[in-house]
């Protein structure tokens, strides 16, 4: 018997049509970028969409930004963080304050030092308040600072992203690399996921050009090719009709 795999849209214009109507609904997939690619604004986007179009709360695992600086930034796109949170739609977890030392007066916090445990707890104790169907850790590079022994961040990662999965919870894990066009900054992180998305961020003569590859997405027909995509007021749009033919 064939089983078609349920999706999750991501309402990202352009990226849903790129993978046959979305991601893989209850599995976790990876972003991998340089730094001002596009990781978190893709991420939140994700969640927000999922609120405003699918009527499918979300939660934000932040370690590295503030909660209070994403609300702020992301109004920018007439985001309404806030809002969502106020309605129980959304929920942030402040998993940056205490690792660098600032008290914080969010709802959910994490400790410090990371202890994968109380992440989980603090998810679960979540998901009984709002009963989310997304979620996103942005990202998973601070973790494995955290953790430093490759192996131990590998067993680590691969227990948040089963137990999200366990929780019916679609998931998006960002990485941070530092090379355009690498898909993890440790070289575990592409395992515990079903698959990889890489942002590039290049220069071509004077510009820099934004685009998005499809590396590996089980379970799935994909595009193969590189698209170019722009960040906007609106948020990311992908230009899933064109392609990047220049070495990236
Ligand atoms: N309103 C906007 N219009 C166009 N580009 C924007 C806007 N807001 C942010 N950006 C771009 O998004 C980048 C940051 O994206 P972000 O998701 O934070 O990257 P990452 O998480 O990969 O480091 C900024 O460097 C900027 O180029
Ligand atoms: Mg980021």
């Amino acid at each position: 018997m064939k089983i078609s795999l349920e999706r999750c849209p991501t309402g990202i214009p352009g990226f849903d049509e790129l993978c046959d109507g979305g991601l893989i609904r209850d599995r976790s997939v990876l972003i991998a970028g340089p730094s001002g690619s596009g990781k978190t604004i893709f991420g939140m986007q994700f969640l927000i969409n999922g609120i405003e179009m699918y009527g499918e709360p979300g939660i934000f695992i932040a370690t590295e930004e503030r909660p209070q600086h994403l609300r702020e930034h992301f109004s920018v796109f007439g985001w309404d963080l806030e809002k969502f949170e106020d309605e129980n739609m959304l929920a942030i977890i402040d998993a940056t304050s205490t690792k660098i030392g600032l008290p914080s007066d969010e709802k959910y916090i994490d400790v410090r030092p990371f202890d994968t445990r109380s992440l989980i707890d603090q998810i679960i104790t979540i998901q009984d308040e709002i009963n989310a169907r997304r979620a996103v850790l942005d990202s998973t590079t601070s973790i494995g600072f955290a953790l430093q022994d490759p192996s131990k961040f590998r067993v680590e990662l691969l227990k948040i992203s089963t137990t999200l999965e366990v929780l019916g919870l679609t998931s998006i894990l960002t990485s941070e690399v530092v090379d355009s066009g690498a898909i993890s900054r440790f070289g575990v992180e592409n395992f515990v996921t079903e698959g990889t998305i890489v942002l590039y961020y290049t220069r071509s003569e004077n510009v820099r050009i934004r685009s998005l590859e499809i590396y590996k997405l089980r379970g799935t027909n994909h595009s193969r090719k590189i698209h170019p995509y722009d960040i906007t007021d609106e948020g990311i749009i992908v230009h899933s009709k064109e392609e990047i033919y220049t070495e990236v």
